[in-house]
């Protein structure tokens, strides 16, 4: 499974990009609010630290305006990924900007069948949100292994790129159920390196070695 890192903050990016840990960026209005910069800059800065994918996401509602900013976005880099919302018109420019052999996320999605569009639409990425299914008590795992399950059966090119992690389960889960992508906030990407018996151990083998009295 690959990893994204869901945030424009480029500090972040830089970090978990130099350990290796992350495979492509995505961004979306809200995090751009909090970078609090202009987007075509963050959008550029992010790009020139990440080699994979950058979703970048139109905030036009309709598809001829989303596609004229959808190519707004695509100049900006090569890696730049197309962000559309679920909608009509999201799904028309969907078609629109993948049939130009640009790459789209195509976001927001809430149910297989949404996500069954979003594929037919020839997204290069369909995002269903977890976490945000959670809050409303929907099982939002049971989404993944609905859609996985979906685009098996279809031979959808379509990747389901997990999206609103909140936790290390939700992390393990989309990755035991197939999700090809899962974009998890920079906190809840370090933490899935943490665990209580590592801290532990390191600490008596270094404790042992000192009593060693050797150096390497
Ligand atoms: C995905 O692309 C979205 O940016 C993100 O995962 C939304 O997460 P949230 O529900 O925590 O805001």
């Amino acid at each position: 499974m690959k990893f994204f890192v869901d945030t424009a903050d480029i500090a972040d990016i830089k970090e978990l990009s130099e350990a290796g840990l992350i495979d492509g960026v995505t961004t979306n209005p809200s995090l751009i609010m909090k970078a609090n910069r202009p987007m075509t800059e963050i959008i550029a800065d992010i790009c020139k630290v990440t080699d994979g994918p950058v979703s970048a996401e139109v905030a036009a509602t309709d598809a001829a305006e989303m596609i004229r900013e959808g190519k707004v976005l695509a100049a900006i880099a090569d890696n730049v990924c197309i962000k559309l919302p679920l909608t009509l018109d999201g799904l028309k420019a969907c078609k629109h900007l993948t049939d130009e052999g640009h790459q789209t996320n195509v976001t927001l999605c809430f149910s297989a069948t949404q996500a069954l569009l979003a594929a037919k639409a020839g997204a290069t990425y369909v995002s269903p949100f977890i976490g945000r299914l959670d809050d409303i008590n929907i099982d939002g795992m049971q989404l993944i292994a609905d859609i996985r399950r979906i685009f098996d059966n279809y031979e959808f090119d379509t990747q389901i790129l997990a999206a609103s992690i909140r936790t290390l389960n939700h992390v393990r889960e989309a990755a035991l159920i197939g999700a090809d992508v899962a974009t998890v906030p920079p906190a809840t990407l370090r933490s899935l390196v943490k665990h209580p018996l590592t801290d532990k151990g390191l600490e008596t083998f270094l404790a042992d070695w000192k009593k060693t009295g050797q150096t390497i």
